[in-house]
């Protein structure tokens, strides 16, 4: 978690740095920090705290001269959010300073050597561990690099940094270890940064640092080189297709309901060049070299272990394939995974860097299966490691709560579930035509709903906005929305919400209902509609208030109807979750809460 940005060129380099900051503030907001150099000498501007309270310190500075600076924005993982843990860290020496995202594991036993040799630390971080061990190197090895190697090589765990020297006002260091990090290539200007958007509107061109490389920079030149020799790497620039329009929130209030808005343009952009000119074949062309997998081990953190969960359903109903979905940071330490030959992994992850899906990936490998990536962001560690990867082509995705994300993946998991169903022979074409049609059906539908379902989130949102608890129930595919919806409400409200499968209410769980609170049902028109209509009644019969998402003409009664356009199930799962999405946003931004940057998260959790 945590965003570094690096800045070597001709512009005023503590301000691009800064805006630089504020598009990556979601991987991390509780501190943040510049390093630059004046008269010689490396100044450090840190405050707790967002991005504000640093621009208001830096108000006060004079910083017209650097036209080179890095820049860091916190997710406190060693040390709490202070002041004296924020980045960028100072050697004892004053001459190197670091900027870290990522955590090094092996950091208390160096930071005892140092202390033994006198090294003092200010700090509870890693980060100030390793940059006193860079300047340590640096007495035996004075070439900056050959020391920066040096101690890069002695730190465990996982790494993206950013270095900078007293006596190098124009040269910025970086290096990569399991965290991302992409060079952007300018025109007498070049940056290092956590993710794109931090220098997208200075540069498209880009290139995806590999674990293991470093790279040392100037405005005019740059070089890249293996950590393990120092021989120098050669990597080709990318061009990213998208702009800064497709980063910004585009005259919503939030990036969270420009991206709910925007889930119509996803479906129709996953779907474009994925269905064959007779309209009844998924095109899925990553997928043509692997066989079709005998059992398909989903593994996925939060989010997208839901979309996992739903996409189950249709790739063992319309494929025949056996699937088993499991939350990755449980998956990594099991003992019997069951992992053999025929079968194989999908690891789903909107960011590709999420640590724990990112090792089952790797799990998996080792045991021999080919492992499927379905990434939204290019380039991402998940999307190199993976045999295959397929891209849910969502845009980039800046509020921290996922939703467009979700969808996205959904709809790939569909086109997966059609194109596997198409080569074992388990869903006729007159079928699969049927399917294709309803999800083109999609980008239109939602767009015509999607302003009267933000309507009814703003109603249903004042009504309960006094609930401290909430049930969210479904069965079949609305269990994995119930869970989502959970999920969407307590990240973004702070609402205790628990996502429940309605049939299990009964088991225990059912005697926590009154007339405080509250239960969310999903009622849709499917077969299992009749048993969740009898677990809703369970649910009144305890004076327990219900809203319940439900589709036109299905005889329900509930406290609030909420009418949604019917779908076939499991597609249905498309028109339910903006309402889900909706409804909690509205309660979040109705109680005042933080609804981009929820407190305690951070978009990317690169740690366990
Ligand atoms: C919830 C949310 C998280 C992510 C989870 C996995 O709104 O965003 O639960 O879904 O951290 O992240 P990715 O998909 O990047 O692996």
């Amino acid at each position: 978690m945590c965003g570094i940005i690096g800045y070597a060129g001709h512009r005023p380099a503590v301000p691009v740095v800064v805006e630089g900051l504020c598009r990556l503030e979601y991987r991390g907001y509780d501190s943040a920090g510049v390093a630059f150099v004046r008269q010689g000498g490396l100044r450090v501007m840190r405050a707790k705290g967002k991005l504000a309270a640093l621009e208001e310190k830096l108000a006060q500075e004079p910083l017209a001269t650097a036209t080179c600076a890095m820049g860091h924005t916190r997710w406190a993982t060693h040390g709490v959010p202070a002041e004296r843990n924020a980045h960028p860290h100072l050697s004892n020496d004053g001459s190197l300073a670091l900027v870290h995202n990522g955590i090094i594991e092996n950091y208390q036993e160096v930071k005892a050597d140092l202390a033994s040799k006198g090294y003092v630390f200010h700090s509870e971080t890693d980060t100030e561990v390793l940059v006193n061990l860079i300047a340590e190197r640096r007495k035996s090895e004075p070439d900056l690099l050959h020391a920066f190697a040096a101690a890069l090589r002695e730190a465990h765990g996982a790494y993206a940094v950013c270095l900078m020297h007293s006596a190098e006002p124009e040269t910025i260091y970086a290096a990569r270890m399991s965290a991302p990090l992409i060079f952007g290539l300018g025109t007498g200007e070049n940056f290092v940064a956590s993710d794109i958007p931090a220098f997208l509107p200075y540069t498209r061109r880009v290139i995806f640092l590999e674990d293991g490389e470093l790279v040392r920079a100037t405005p005019a030149q740059y070089e890249i080189l293996r950590l393990a020799d120092l021989a120098p790497v050669e990597h080709e620039a990318q061009t990213i297709q998208w702009d800064m329009q497709a980063a910004q929130k585009g005259g919503h209030r939030h990036f969270m309901l420009k991206e709910i808005f925007e889930q119509p343009r996803v479906i129709s952009d996953g779907l474009t060049g994925r269905i064959n000119a007779a309209r009844d074949a998924a095109l899925l062309p990553e997928l043509d070299a692997l066989p079709v997998p005998r059992r398909l081990h989903i593994v996925a953190c939060g989010t997208s272990y839901h979309s996992g969960l739903w996409g189950r359903h249709l790739l063992e109903h319309w494929a025949g394939i056996p699937v088993q979905v499991e939350i990755a940071s449980e998956f990594r330490y099991r003992d019997s995974l069951l992992l053999e030959k025929e079968e194989m992994a999908l690891v789903i992850s909107q960011s590709g860097e999420t640590a724990d899906t990112l090792a089952a990936l790797r799990i998996a490998r080792e045991h021999g299966v080919p492992v499927l990536g379905l990434c939204n962001v290019v380039g991402s560690s998940i999307a190199r490691e993976a045999s295959a990867v397929i891209y849910t082509q969502a845009g980039p995705e800046i509020s921290v709560a996922s939703t467009k994300a979700m969808c996205s993946q959904m709809l790939t998991l569909a086109l997966m579930a059609l194109y596997w169903g198409c080569r074992r022979n388990s869903l006729p074409a007159t079928r699969r035509r049927e399917l294709i049609g309803l999800l083109e059906s999609l980008p239109a539908l939602l767009d015509d709903y999607l302003p009267a379902m933000h309507d009814r989130a703003r109603e249903l949102s004042r009504k309960y906005a006094q609930a401290r608890n909430f049930f969210y129930l479904g069965r079949g595919h609305c269990y994995p929305l119930a869970l989502e919806g959970a999920l969407k409400l307590k990240e973004l409200s702070y609402i205790h919400a628990e996502g429940y499968a309605a049939g299990e209410m009964k088991h225990g769980p059912i005697a926590l209902i009154d007339p405080a609170f509250p239960t969310f049902a999903l009622a849709l028109d499917d077969a299992l509609f009749p048993k969740v209509k009898s677990n809703i009644v369970e649910v009144q019969a305890r004076q327990g208030k219900v809203i319940a998402l439900t589709n036109p003409g299905l005889d329900l009664a509930v406290d609030d109807p909420w009418i949604i356009p019917a779908l076939p199930a499991p597609l249905a799962a498309f028109a339910a979750l903006p309402a889900l999405q909706l409804f909690s946003y509205e309660m979040a931004d109705y109680l005042g809460k933080d609804v981009d940057q929820p407190r305690n998260l951070a978009k990317s959790v690169t740690v366990e």
